[in-house]
């Protein structure tokens, strides 16, 4: 089995990747490469940000990986919160806290389209590449669903009723702007 090093210490992301590149390859993360190194998140693109931290791995450990960044991108808030998604409310990355200052930032209006965007950067051999995977939907009122992690309660996908949150993981790895990206990258990596 091939390895590859997911820059990734979330185990949510981990185990959703996992699914998907298994059998083919066996992905490492940050914590069994026995990195525990705050890698800079500095840029202001979701691309910059992605090549950052796969650049960072690349670097220090001269090994093949891959690094995701993901963001929200509300259409009435002007593309917010999107390479910001993580912090909105603050340093804290609470998903509870940035979902109200989102809901709150939306009030009423009308306009509730948004995007979720994943980029991923991967250096094979020492090249560059991006992979692109992003799904369209609408921000709800209020929160509705328990799981999955970060904004998933508050975003329903185009063509379902339900939030991320209500349509559980396996429902969402289908569809969702991470799987989308990781198909991308398989395909590459696979053929
Ligand atoms: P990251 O760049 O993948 O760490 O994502 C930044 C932030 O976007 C996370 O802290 C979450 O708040 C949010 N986010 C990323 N992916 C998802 C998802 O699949 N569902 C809901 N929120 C997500």
């Amino acid at each position: 089995m091939k390895k590859i090093v997911f820059a990734t210490n979330n185990a949510h992301k981990l185990s959703e990747v996992r699914a998907i590149l298994a059998p083919d390859y066996e992905i490492i993360s940050l914590a069994e490469l026995n990195c525990f190194d705050d890698i800079p998140e500095t840029a202001n693109t979701l691309e910059g940000n992605a090549l950052l931290k796969a650049n960072y791995i690349f670097e220090k450990f001269g090994c093949d990986c891959f690094a995701d960044d993901t963001g929200l991108e509300v259409e009435a808030l002007n593309g917010e919160p999107g390479v910001y998604s993580a912090r909105y409310a603050g340093e804290a990355n609470d998903a509870k806290a940035n979902m109200k200052k989102l809901l709150h930032n939306l009030g009423n209006n009308t306009n509730r389209e948004a995007c979720f965007r994943t980029v991923i950067a991967l250096i094979l051999g020492g090249k560059q590449q991006f992979f692109e995977g992003r799904i369209d939907g609408h921000i709800s009122f209020e929160p509705q669903g328990t799981a999955g992690f970060g904004y998933d309660p508050i975003f329903i996908p185009n063509g379902y009723k339900q939030s991320f949150a209500e349509l559980g993981t396996d429902e969402k790895n289908k569809i969702s702007h991470r799987a989308l990206a990781v198909k991308k990258l398989v395909d590459n990596l696979c053929n």
